[in-house]
């Protein structure tokens, strides 16, 4: 059992957890993720790692509540436990000296970016940052980026703070020379930045988020097309070259369980999408 230790409210609909797991503190990197699981008749839902510290044995957890298991997540607080926190799982990120990296995070994955930003700091690269989110109520983690970033940018879908969408990149890349760039978002945020960052050949990581069961390369769930070939995201990702990604293939297959995800609301919450 997991114990919480702490929970913030990040916006409305997200959240941050702390959670004692030992074992995942000490060996979780910045790309890896955890599958959770409530209680002996929930499901196990796949989470980024964003954060941990070793000496107290804590790992972070960032989520946005989307349906039925991540809203009864959202419900648990301070001194209840979490049945299964199997972690770290999937690959690290590769973590060296690129020189200059722009990271661009979205919504709720903001917060695994910090842990990737840290991360790459350490490493001496220059870094710039773009936080994005639908709008200013979701933007979060901005003070924390602000510190951990050498230029920080804003965007949000609405425009309600900072630049309109993501168009202004294509200004940024004209203007300026990057090494690499790290997005992590929602999968029409990620390929977009895979989009533009293309023409300039920059080499772009990203991090997909297909729908997961067993996580562990067994059920084919989680297959994505990569430059032609078929990975299975939870053991040879979540990070993949973003030039190379099918994401037609991949948005679809991931609205396959719509219809029963909307019933799994509708039967526990009465709410009706
Ligand atoms: C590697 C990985 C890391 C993730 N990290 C985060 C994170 O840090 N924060 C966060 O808020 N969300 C994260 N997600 C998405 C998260 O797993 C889903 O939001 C969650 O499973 C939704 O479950 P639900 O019952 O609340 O909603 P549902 O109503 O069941 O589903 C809502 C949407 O969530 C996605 N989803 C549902 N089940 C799964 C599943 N088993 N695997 C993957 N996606 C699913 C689908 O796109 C679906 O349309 C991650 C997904 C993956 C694969
Ligand atoms: S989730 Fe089953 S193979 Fe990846």
């Amino acid at each position: 059992m997991y114990r919480i230790v702490e929970k913030i409210k990040l916006t409305p609909t997200d959240k941050m957890l702390v959670i004692e797991a030992p074992e995942a503190a000490r060996k979780a990197k910045p790309g890896q993720f955890a599958v959770l699981r409530i209680s002996e008749k929930g499901e196990r839902i796949p989470i980024t790692i964003a954060g941990v510290d070793p000496d107290k044995g804590t790992v972070v957890i960032v989520f946005a509540e989307v349906g039925k298991t991540s809203k009864d997540l959202g419900k648990l607080g301070v001194g209840d436990y979490i049945l299964n926190f199997a972690a770290p799982l999937g690959n690290p990120l590769n973590i060296k000296n690129y020189g200059t990296v722009l990271c661009v995070g979205g919504g709720v994955f903001v917060g695994a970016l910090l842990f990737l930003i840290k991360a790459l700091r350490q490493a001496g690269n220059e870094i710039v940052t773009i936080i994005g989110a639908r709008n200013s109520e979701h933007l979060i983690f901005l003070d924390d980026a602000e510190k951990l970033s050498d230029e920080l940018y804003i965007s949000t879908d609405d425009g309600s703070r900072g630049y309109k969408g993501l168009e202004f990149l294509k200004e940024l890349l004209n203007k300026r020379k990057f090494d690499h760039v790290f997005t992590i978002g929602s999968t029409s945020m990620q390929r977009l930045v895979s989009e533009l960052t293309h023409p300039y050949s920059i080499p772009t990581t990203v991090n997909l988020f297909p729908i997961m069961v067993d996580a562990t390369g067994m059920c084919g769930a989680c297959r994505v097309i990569v430059g032609g070939a078929t990975k299975f995201a939870c053991v040879d990702g979540p990070d993949f070259d973003g030039h190379k990604v099918d994401f037609d293939q991949l948005i679809s297959r991931m609205r396959f369980y719509n219809p029963q995800e909307k019933i799994a609301m509708v039967y526990h919450y009465k709410e009706v999408a």
